[in-house]
């Protein structure tokens, strides 16, 4: 939820801010603005809209020359996406301008405060309060001015603050919001992921909550919440460049659909030693997983949705009860969680505040947490006890796609490693599981090259206003997940529904407006689908069934049928989403939807 980006150093500054605003627009997208020191005056440009509106405005940053700046692209939560409420906010006399990504929960109050003391607010946002602070609390010295400040804020925070004053300096701070300084040559950078830093540095410094720094051409000082000077490890970032950039594909999601046997198989193979499943970046021993009583999964949107199709690899190979709750409700939920409950936490970003609450949550009542996460060095991965990444790479498409389906390996992984741990699998079976985990990737591979009739069939789908995804068991859960991708990318309403539960009242909406794709790939439910497809066809809907190629049966009983490889069930549903991916896309691609940046959306809710 907004992205902000940083430069002091030799070079024009704009340019590199709006270069770094371009790999952030997925965080946000509804207005942006760059702030550029010089000399002693600021000039702040800002926009409704797109960065591509912002770099028509700047002349593509020739409109601001400084070699200091900061900048910003937002997704709007306190104030509608205006250009007064765009950031860069400025004080009022002028010396100081701020970015900010995350919520100041106590804005109204301050806000009351400074205007009883006289400052000037111009636009709705929680973040110009940030700025008025900094003013009042400036005496000549931009680092205590940013500590008293900071110690004003309540809520999540990633800032950059620059100062006529101190015209070389730009002060970031991190409390609960992502920010990650990136460190060159007789220049410094700093952003809010690592996408925005690959062009120009692989060298990083990731900040801990209540961590604040100066960054100046030629030095980045790391200071902790008292202002102390500490020292800070230099990471390398491996993400390369080009996994960031569209690589020739029309759309990032098309990309990150193609990408995902790669992405698999980088996830689970350096996990594999003497076909044994190795998991040693955690300590998730055997006297451990046999101590637990029960696993509870937390996550939002697409990542609770693995955690439903994690569930019945689990509960089926470790004989463990699994609970998958949203993250939104576990956190209110005075959940019964105590040290016998392992906590997995499903985050593509790492970032999502639901997610990091209910995890905290669950922390305090003693249970352990396994975080499973792409973006490496993010607070769910920085506070969990064990994280487990993903190696999807970036994934800059606001609809996840190989997040969710690296979530499912790892997912996968963990329950056939933790069977094995607890003496729940015969070695037999568990030497076959792990093959067909192996070829996950190949299965993947099948499915995107059988599956090249997906944009006819999209022609024939995308006028429809509703549809409906039915499944049962492992099918159900990505039913969850397929109607999710429908409605977020193509903004048809898709409900998704357990198949067996049409009859108890939703099947009075079926007719021949409400298209139904049909999830049969799991062989023990799969003639009860198909009776469930019987009856709405009875009722006059179309049905589009995905199943395996052996199915051949439900081809007198569809009018449509996706086929795919067969892959064991438990593992079924990385290979299943495939083509409802696909067809998410092009049906979004037929209405002409703006695909990788959906309307309303950004790629990680920091907000809750
Ligand atoms: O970064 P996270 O995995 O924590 O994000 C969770 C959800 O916001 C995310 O999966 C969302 O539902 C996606 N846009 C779905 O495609």
């Amino acid at each position: 939820m907004c992205g902000i980006v940083g430069y002091s150093g030799a070079q024009d500054a704009a340019p590199i801010l709006l270069e770094g605003l371009k790999k952030l627009e997925y965080r946000g997208y509804d207005s942006a603005g760059i702030a550029v020191l010089n000399g002693n005056s600021i000039t702040v440009s800002k926009v409704t809209g797109r960065i591509a509106n912002l770099c028509e405005k700047t002349a593509d940053g020739k409109n601001c020359p400084g070699t200091v700046g900061i900048g910003h692209t937002r997704w709007a939560t306190h104030g509608a996406p205006t250009d007064t409420n765009a950031h860069p906010h400025l004080s009022n006399d002028g010396k100081f301008a701020v970015v900010h990504n995350g919520i100041v929960e106590n804005y109204m109050s301050l806000r009351e405060e400074l205007i009883e003391k006289g400052y000037r607010f111009e636009s709705q946002t929680d973040t110009e309060v940030i700025v008025h602070l900094i003013e009042m609390y400036y005496v000549g010295d931009l680092k205590k001015a940013v500590i008293k400040t900071s110690a004003r804020l309540q809520g999540s925070y990633a800032l950059g603050v620059v100062c006529t004053e101190e015209p070389q300096n730009v002060y970031v701070v991190r409390e609960s919001s992502p920010l990650i300084l990136g460190v060159g040559v007789g220049e410094n950078y700093f952003a809010s992921d690592v996408t925005a830093l690959v062009s120009y540095t692989r060298n990083a410094i990731y900040l801990e909550d209540g961590e604040f720094a100066k960054i100046t051409p030629d030095s980045i000082t790391v200071f902790d919440p008292a202002g102390q000077p500490i020292q800070k490890k230099i990471s390398r970032i491996t993400w390369d460049i080009q996994s960031a950039e569209k690589g020739g594909y029309e759309h990032f999601m098309l990309k990150e659909i193609v990408e995902q046997p790669r992405a698999i198989k980088a996830t689970i193979a350096p996990r594999i030693k003497d076909s044994e499943i190795v998991l040693d970046e955690t300590e998730l021993t055997a006297d451990y997983l046999r101590s637990i009583h029960k696993i509870v999964i937390t996550a939002c949107g697409s990542a609770y949705y693995a955690g439903c199709a994690g569930k019945y690899a689990i509960e089926h190979l470790c004989h463990i009860p699994v609970q998958v709750e949203l993250a939104s409700e576990l956190r209110y939920s005075n959940p019964l969680i105590d040290e016998h409950t392992l906590l997995i936490v499903l985050s593509q970003s790492g970032e999502t505040a639901d997610t990091i609450a209910a995890m905290k949550e669950c922390k305090k009542r003693g249970a352990k947490t396994l975080a499973i996460v792409n973006v490496v060095g993010s607070t769910i991965a920085k506070t969990a006890d064990e994280t487990l990444y993903t190696w999807a790479g970036p994934e800059i498409a606001v609809a996840t796609t190989k997040g969710y389906t690296t979530q499912l390996a790892v997912l996968y992984l963990f329950a056939l490693y933790a069977a094995k741990k607890m003496n729940r699998l015969d070695d037999e079976t568990y030497g076959k599981l792990l093959e067909t985990l192996i070829t996950l990737p190949k299965r993947i591979q099948e499915t995107l090259d059988m599956n090249s009739a997906i944009p006819n069939l999209a022609k024939k789908y995308h006028t429809t206003g509703s549809m409906f995804f039915i499944g049962r068991n492992t099918d159900y859960a990505i039913a969850l997940e397929g109607a999710l991708k429908m409605k977020e990318i193509s903004y048809i309403h898709a409900e998704s529904y357990a198949a067996g539960e049409l009859k108890h009242g939703t099947i009075a909406l079926i007719d021949e407006h409400q298209p139904v794709i049909a999830l049969c790939c799991n062989d023990s439910v799969m003639e009860k689908t198909m009776s469930n497809i019987v009856e709405v066809k009875a009722r006059g809907a179309e049905v589009l069934a995905v199943t395996f190629k052996e199915n051949q049966k439900i081809v007198s009983l569809a009018d449509d049928v996706i086929f795919i490889p067969k892959v064991e069930t438990i593992f079924s549903a990385a290979v299943e989403i495939i083509p409802l991916q696909l067809l998410a896309y092009y049906v979004a691609k037929e209405n002409g939807c703006d695909i990788d940046k959906p309307k309303n959306l950004a790629k990680s809710v920091t907000v809750e």
